[in-house]
């Protein structure tokens, strides 16, 4: 059990709420200037991944002071209860062990005296020879043939990580077509069964608790188009495997045993990746890469373990988030890919994060009187230089970001990748040191404006800066890389939730919308008016009733 430790009583928390008026007669450009070690200072290398936060709103002393703040939360003890199966996820009395999963110096690691390893190696292996014969086309579906198409079905965690990991290294993916509906929109579905031939597709059922309406409505939707269209009963053993927690609830539905990859309870959704929710992802770039991603996030894992705080890139940027968060008011965290195949990283995140520490009761049971988790966003650059950096740049929020980006390029292709990186290194130069008024007006000069010109319009070109960021570059986007990157947000997540107090593990707050659409379904199919809601709510369901 973590202990409860408020936030906002730490002595830190006073320390840092003076800091920061000292630290704000100051900027980060000034920062620099005073002082030519400051990169070297605020940087940290790990195997090929460089994270730079030396463009951050801080000094050694904030650092010291944030460190001392994870120390007063007593981070070191909420870590070993993690990486020991300690009940740390309290409210579902469960151990938090996505860090098993990865587990590849295969240390014990035991949940309720029971040792968990050799389960998380089974189940790897069975993926492993199931993931070889269907890539290898020995695995046949009904009509003979080999499969073409794996369609994942399941959503949330049971969808994000894959979809983001698959589309991240595409790069290294095989001949197999990979699809994934979520969605319960029937759109979603419908598009999909379109590309696919019922004789050589592979239908993945990826749902933990094997009862959420969505995942369950697409799998049943999938089955029966399958049988509609040349698939038997018998046939679907060959066509259908189910990742799930729920044997019972997998075998009710009608698929085999022997073909249900099993995970286990102490493994949260959003966490779910490298269990075997991540089949899909070992079909698109094969056992080993699998095991490739798996050894860079054992390899963050290690660093998260073992490293001082001050030298901990998980903590670190954890603290930094929390400066800003409940320091300076920044409500977000944008996070900014400048590389094509992490498209989905943002989006993935969002849920890794928000559905994790977007949490309003402490650990003390009692309402915090704090921020706690920032909403997170971003696409990839350059595209979202041209929709949201003016914001970013010029508006009234402080939005602090994480620009993160490839030195090497799959796909070099003229001089598309110095074209991005340049783009990326000008930003957060540019979010630092924005341009001051006097600098607007020499340009003008020299542009030959008037000083009627230059006095209506200076005022609109002046960029304040000293907006915060922090730059991860690594050398090429390659499965040990990515699954670095992921375990190091993860474990930053993680951080944040000790030290705010709260419990990051369930995800309560999406139960209340379950339960009340599974009150209404019934409401939308019969033939009476509704009256049982507010007006609001009647209205428009009567409106639907009356136009569908
Ligand atoms: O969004 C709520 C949630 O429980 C997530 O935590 C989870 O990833 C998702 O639903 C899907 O759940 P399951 O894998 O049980 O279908």
């Amino acid at each position: 059990m973590l202990k409860s430790v408020p936030f906002d009583q730490t002595h830190a928390f006073s320390l840092l709420t003076k800091h920061k008026s000292e630290i704000d007669a100051t900027s980060i450009k000034e920062l620099f200037a005073n002082d030519p070690e400051r990169f070297n200072k605020f940087s940290i290398r790990f195997e090929d991944i460089l994270v730079d936060y030396s463009k951050n709103i801080i000094n050694e002393k904030t650092k010291a002071i944030l460190v001392a703040l994870a120390n007063e939360c007593e981070l070191d003890d909420a870590i070993e209860r993690m990486f020991t199966g300690d009940t740390i996820n309290q409210t579902e009395k469960r151990a938090v062990l996505h860090v098993a999963l990865r587990n590849r110096s295969n240390s014990p690691i035991g949940v309720d005296g029971k040792e968990i390893m050799p389960e998380v190696n089974a189940v790897l292996e069975k993926m492993k020879g199931f993931s070889e014969k269907v890539i290898s086309g020995e695995w046949k579906g009904y009509a003979g043939e080999a499969i073409t198409d794996v369609v994942n079905i399941g959503i949330g965690g049971s969808d994000l990580g894959p979809v983001m990991v698959t589309e991240a290294l595409k790069p290294y993916k095989n001949h197999l077509n990979l699809h994934f509906v979520s969605n319960v929109d029937g759109t979603h579905i419908a598009e999909i069964l379109k590309k696919v031939n019922p004789a050589t597709t592979l239908f993945l059922i990826a749902s933990k608790t094997f009862t959420t309406q969505e995942t369950m409505a697409n799998a049943h939707s999938a089955r029966n188009w399958f049988l509609a269209n040349g698939g038997s009963i018998e046939d679907v053993a060959k066509h259908f495997v189910a990742i799930s927690t729920n044997e019972k609830s997998v075998v009710e539905f009608g698929i085999d045993a022997d073909n249900m990859f099993g995970f286990w309870d102490w493994v949260g959704g959003r966490y779910s990746l490298w269990s075997a929710i991540g089949l899909s992802i070992v079909l698109s770039i094969g056992f080993e890469n699998f095991v490739e991603l798996l050894e860079g996030a054992h390899a963050m894992d290690k660093h998260f373990r073992t490293a001082d705080f001050g030298e901990n890139i998980p903590v670190l940027l954890a603290l930094l988030g929390i400066w800003y968060n409940n320091f300076y008011g920044a409500d977000t965290q944008a996070i900014l890919p400048y590389d094509q195949y992490m498209h989905r990283f943002a989006a993935y995140f969002q849920q890794g994060d928000m559905e994790s520490n977007g949490k309003y009761v402490g650990r003390d049971g009692k309402e915090v009187a704090y921020q706690t988790g920032p909403i997170i966003w971003g696409e990839p650059g350059t595209n979202g230089q041209h929709a949201f950096y003016q914001l970013i740049h010029q508006g009234t929020k402080l939005v602090p970001c994480d620009f993160l980006a490839p030195a090497v390029s799959h796909n070099q292709i003229g001089n598309h990748h110095t074209l991005l990186l340049s783009n990326f290194f000008a930003q957060t130069e540019a979010l630092m040191n924005g341009k001051t008024l006097e600098e607007v007006v020499a340009e003008f000069k020299k542009a030959g404006k008037s000083d009627e010109e230059i006095a209506e319009l200076a005022a609109f070109k002046v960029f304040k800066g000293n907006r915060p960021t922090n730059s991860i570059l690594f050398k090429q986007l390659t499965p040990r890389t990515l699954g670095s990157l992921v375990a190091m947000y993860e474990h930053k997540i993680f951080v944040q939730g000790v030290i705010w107090n709260i419990y990051s593990f369930d995800q309560w707050g999406v139960e209340l919308g379950k339960q009340l659409a599974n009150q209404i379904l019934p409401e939308l199919t019969s033939e009476e008016a509704i009256v049982s809601h507010d007006s609001s709510t009647n209205g428009l369901i009567n409106a639907y009733k009356a136009w569908r």
